[in-house]
């Protein structure tokens, strides 16, 4: 007998084939709109494997209900949705998909610090308004990014790869984390810093380190009060990571210059969000990893997780400790 899978969204057809030619697969059959969670309370019962995003909290609740669950695939590098523990505990193996997502996240993370530095999103609004009436000396002027310092507080596989980019771009380049990385200091001349020393030197702060609970609000009043004036501040981790009320007050009183959000407390970031109000942040919709061949990667790596533990086989990318 086939073992039964659940799937929380319609993915991309290359992963769906191959999970079908071996598994019988459930899905909640829509791209745009998350399964409801009744709908997942009863599907988690009669399946041996979930394939989910980032949208589900695969928590103790859920779990309880999972009788027959043997492999959690998560189509993310994050899983701060999921409780590994308790996966653990019922001896669930869970698997994420890193690695085919460094490079498009990156790049996201530079191409939001370039548009933020350079005012690119206001800019654009700006001319379409019809608020261009001459070219004047100071319009519209944003900070430099070539040469300036950044500081960047997780160096993981994204964290290196934006430090690669902003060497080009001849920056000097800081990183805090919680191990010192002297091979990448090596290669790529990157300077450890303690967190606050980070934060007083840096031009651009970037912050890719996972959502967990020491890093919950790591980025709070007393850390941008420590920030430089010019400033900006750039999270394509987890909302969570920065306490978003005393954000917008740095924002707001000109403590720190601007900020660049692709990550929010609560997504779909809430239209009342005070920071939307704000001209000097540019805010996207939780986009780092969406190009289309990096999504279909991603898909098809968290189908050959759940293919892997349903054969009794370790998933490549195992997270359980
Ligand atoms: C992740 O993978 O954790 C990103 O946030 C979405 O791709």
């Amino acid at each position: 007998m086939k073992p039964k899978v659940y799937i929380t969204r319609q993915i991309p057809e290359p992963a769906l084939s191959k999970l079908r030619e071996d598994c019988e697969v459930l899905m909640w059959e829509r791209e745009d709109t998350p399964v409801p969670r009744d709908v997942l309370e009863r599907e988690i019962a009669r399946v041996n494997g979930l394939l989910c995003m980032l949208t589900e909290a695969v928590n103790q609740d859920l779990l309880i209900k999972a009788k027959k669950l043997r492999v959690i695939s998560q189509m993310a590098v994050g899983y701060d949705n999921i409780d590994v523990e308790a996966a653990t505990r019922r001896g669930i193996m869970v698997a994420n998909t890193p690695d085919v997502l460094t490079e498009t996240t990156a790049d996201l993370t530079f191409a939001l610090l370039l548009a933020t530095a350079r005012r690119v999103v206001e800019s654009a609004g700006f001319l379409r308004r019809g608020e261009w009436k001459t070219w004047s000396p100071m319009l519209l002027t944003g900070q430099d990014v070539f040469g300036a310092v950044i500081g960047i507080i997780g160096l993981g596989r994204i964290g290196e790869a934006v430090a690669r980019r902003a060497k080009g771009f001849n920056m000097k380049v800081l990183y805090h984390n919680r191990n010192r990385k002297p091979e990448a200091e090596r290669k790529y001349g990157l300077i450890y810093a303690d967190l606050d020393s980070l934060l007083k030197q840096s031009d651009f702060v970037c912050i890719l380190t996972p959502y967990t609970p020491e890093t919950r609000n790591l980025i709070s009043e007393r850390e941008l009060a420590l920030m430089k004036k010019n400033s900006v501040l750039i999270n394509t981790a987890r909302g969570g990571i920065v306490n978003e009320a005393a954000l917008y007050n740095a924002l707001k009183n000109g403590q720190i210059w601007a900020a660049g959000l692709d990550v929010f407390q609560q997504e779909p970031v809430p239209l009342e969000n005070p920071l939307l109000s704000l001209s000097n942040v540019i805010a996207l919709p939780h986009i780092g990893s969406a190009s289309i061949n990096t999504r279909v990667k991603m898909a098809k790596m968290a189908a050959n997780h759940l293919l892997q533990g349903l054969r009794g086989e370790r998933p490549a990318h195992l997270v359980n400790p």
